[in-house]
Parts: structure tokens; sequence; C-alpha cells
């Protein structure tokens, strides 16, 4: 089985990137399965609040991460970049640096998200890249999902309603599985 764990950036009850996330969930995938977590709980990033202690919010996503065979971001886009909360989470389990290794090194990621606006998070998604080589994970390219006008793509119950993104959600995550699979942490290939 190979294990992917999805983190919704919005913090937003209607969520489009939730939803988006949902909606991979849903996908049956032989050999696959997707976890949704959230950053709901993650406090503003303090190093003295860290001298204290990694919060147990934090510990939980972070052990969430570790045991991971890939890492789904679902990113919304904020003035064409990555939400504040969302780089506080991933920087907060980031930490102690000591534990980067264990926990981002090698470790497949792929980055999806859904906007009202034309363009579906292109620059959010691109703005990711740099956080990705800083914790030397490995990105995985082969596939794109920018989810643009998500409000006609999700109805008012969060559910997907739109079969050709449903179709490029599920190849997305189908090529991401076979690639964690392939060259993950726990992979032939690693
Ligand atoms: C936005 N939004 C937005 N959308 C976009 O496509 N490009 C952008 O640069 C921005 N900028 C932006 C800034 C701020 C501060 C907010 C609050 C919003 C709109 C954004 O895509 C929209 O609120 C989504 O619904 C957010 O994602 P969730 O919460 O639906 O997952």
């Amino acid at each position: 089985m190979t294990t992917i764990l999805g983190i919704s950036g919005s913090l937003r009850s209607g969520s489009y990137n939730t939803a988006l996330l949902n909606a991979a969930q849903k996908e049956t995938i032989p050999g696959v399965e997707i976890e949704a977590a959230s950053i709901k709980g993650i406090p503003l990033y303090d190093g003295d609040v860290e001298a204290e202690g990694i919060p147990h919010e934090v510990a939980t996503l972070k052990e969430r991460v570790a045991q991971a065979d890939g890492l789904l971001l679902v990113t919304p886009e904020y003035n064409n970049s990555i939400p504040g909360p969302f780089k506080n989470a991933i920087d907060w389990i980031s930490r102690p640096s000591s534990d980067v290794p264990r926990i981002f090194h090698g470790l497949p990621v792929a980055v999806i998200g859904a906007s009202p606006g034309a363009f579906g998070t292109t620059s959010a998604q691109t703005a990711w890249l740099p956080v990705l080589r800083t914790l030397r994970t490995r990105p995985w390219f082969e596939g794109r999902l920018m989810v643009s006008r998500a409000n006609q793509v999700f109805d008012d119950n969060g559910e997907l309603v739109d079969d050709e993104i449903r179709k490029r959600l599920r190849e997305f995550i189908e090529g991401f599985a076979r690639f964690a699979a392939a060259f993950g942490r726990r992979g032939q290939r690693a």
C-alpha cells in the first residue's frame, strides 16, 4: 500500500482546497491510500515556544508526514504566493532542523491547488519550489493540476461536480503514487 498524506493549506470550512483533497480521497485507486490532514490548531511559529517544546499539533502532523510515502500539498494562493498559514505549518514541521533529514529528505512531494480565479494557483505552486528544494524533498513534476474557476468545479457542499477535473485529479494521484512507490524513501530505487 502506498500512503499519500494530503495537507490542505486552508482553514476555511468551505475551502475549495479541502474539497479538492476530499475529492482525491474519494477516488478508489488500487494500492493507494490518501490520508487527509489539516493545518488547524498549528500555532504561529515562535522560537520561544519551540524552545519549550514542539506543540502537540505540530508533533502529530510531523509524525504523519514521517510515516507517509508521499506528501501532497493542496495549496491555496494568496497574493500570487503561498498562504502564510500553510507556510507556517511547513516551517513548524521543519523544526528542529536536526529532524529535517528524517522528515523531508528524499520525500516525494507533489503540489496541487484550487482557486476561484483564472490561473488556479499557478503562482502559489511555483512559490513552493524553493521550499521543497531547501528541505531536500523529491518533488514530482510529471503531473500538474491547477483548478481554476473552483466555484464552478465544486458545488455548495464541496462536492466535485466537474468530470474533467475528476479525471485529471485521478491521473495525477495515480502518477504521483507510482512515483512515491518507486522513488520514495521506502521504494526500491530510493
Ligand atoms: C486571495 N485569493 C487569490 N486567488 C488567486 O487565484 N490568486 C491570488 O493571488 C489570490 N490572492 C488572495 C489573497 C488573499 C489574502 C485572500 C484571502 C485570497 C482568493 C483565493 O483563491 C480564494 O479565497 C480561495 O477560496 C482560497 O482557497 P480556499 O480557502 O477556498 O481553499
